[in-house]
């Protein structure tokens, strides 16, 4: 059954529609009509990342990648290319593979049901929800980070906003107002743009917002207040030592991240890893790339400090020779790890993030 909607829903709704019809932000994949498959991907693009990080981006995605048919027939490197800078690399991979599967499955057209679109990789029920309900027209509920902190907010709930029952909560509400709403897309997508361009985390703008004479955090002086503060997990300590081999001809020797973890897939220099602050030796580093005795290490090493969301990651990086060029890439094959050798020109092209290029001292290239 839907959840009911009561009067004031209505009206917080019709509100927050006729808000965005005057005041949305012309952004790329804001076209009339909507192409399902630039919005599928926009939506990917901006799971945890800002709109301005994205926007000036995606003119490139949408040239190479114009239908799942382009993307499917490309590799994920490609993607990963393009992505570099973007950050949580898995989505370029899933959004890889999401296009693959529309094409497998949905004869290269994005499907129009929620439950579709849930099945397809990257896609949960945020993205399936944002693509059903605005692309679509589907009476579908979103939720995400600005529209939980607007409807806290707009309720008064003092919580912090990653709390579990808080977003149960917030899902809720959101299907109710969803469900009040005249065009839920336009809803939904308003509601999120009142929270990244009103009701901001941190001195939300009240005056110009649609939501104000309903939203009881502002009744009682609790805006700034709400969401309360998380408390935040500390980043786990990762220590990496990292050979800069480097052969007469000025090539670095760079390979492929594992496929999952940490910088998936990017490529780097051939390097260990272990939690905690203290590098491995370098010695125990030669043996475990089983590069031992195939270059030459010099005696002093250059510390790089990383942080992530997540983790913070202390490496010591070695410039090294080989002494035996032409067995340096055999000896990373039998460890299962398709090293290359990388002049300038493959340097541009590997997908790198600005983390493994400052491995290699340059923070751009
Ligand atoms: N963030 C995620 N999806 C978005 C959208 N459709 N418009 C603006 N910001 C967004």
């Amino acid at each position: 059954m839907p959840p009911t909607s009561t009067p004031s829903d209505r009206a917080v709704a019709d509100a927050v529609e006729r808000w965005f019809a005057s005041s949305a932000r012309a952004l790329p994949w804001r076209t009339t009509p909507r192409d399902p498959w630039l919005s599928l991907m926009s939506e990917l693009l901006l799971q945890q990342t800002q709109v301005a990080r994205v926007a000036p981006r995606f003119a490139q995605f949408v040239a190479a990648f114009p239908t799942p048919a382009a993307m499917a027939a490309a590799p994920v490197d490609r993607v990963l290319e393009l992505w570099a800078g973007l950050g949580y690399y898995r989505r370029a991979r899933l959004l890889h593979a999401c296009a693959t599967s529309i094409v497998e499955r949905h004869a290269g057209r994005v499907p129009d049901t929620l439950d579709e679109l849930l099945a397809l990789p990257g896609v949960g029920r945020y993205t399936g929800g944002a693509v059903a309900s605005i692309v679509f027209g589907q009476r579908e509920p979103i939720v995400d980070g600005n529209i939980t902190r607007v409807l806290l907010r707009l309720h008064g709930v003092r919580t912090h906003a990653a709390d579990a029952e808080g977003i149960a909560w917030a899902w809720d509400r959101a299907a109710a107002l969803a469900n009040a709403a005249r065009d839920a897309g336009r809803f939904n997508e308003g509601l999120m743009e009142a929270g990244a361009t009103r009701c901001t985390p941190k001195s939300p703008g009240c005056d110009g917002c649609p939501l104000r004479r309903w939203c009881v955090a502002h009744r009682d002086g609790l805006a700034d207040a709400i969401p309360l503060p998380k408390p935040r997990p500390a980043r786990r300590d990762v220590a990496m030592t990292a050979l800069l081999v480097r052969d007469r001809r000025g090539r670095v020797l760079l390979e492929p991240r594992p496929d999952r973890g940490l910088w998936a897939g990017l490529w780097q220099p051939p390097a260990v890893e272990r939690s905690g602050r203290r590098p491995p030796a370098v010695a125990a580093t030669l043996r475990a790339l089983g590069l031992e005795g195939l270059v030459d290490v010099s005696t002093r090493s250059r510390a790089v400090d990383i942080e992530t969301s997540h983790r913070a990651v202390r490496a010591a990086v070695w410039e090294a020779r080989p002494v035996h060029a032409g067995r340096v890439r055999a000896a990373r094959r039998r460890h299962g790890v398709t090293a290359q050798w990388a002049d300038e020109r493959t340097l541009a092209t590997l997908p790198m993030g600005n983390a493994q290029r400052r491995l290699l001292d340059r923070d751009i290239l």
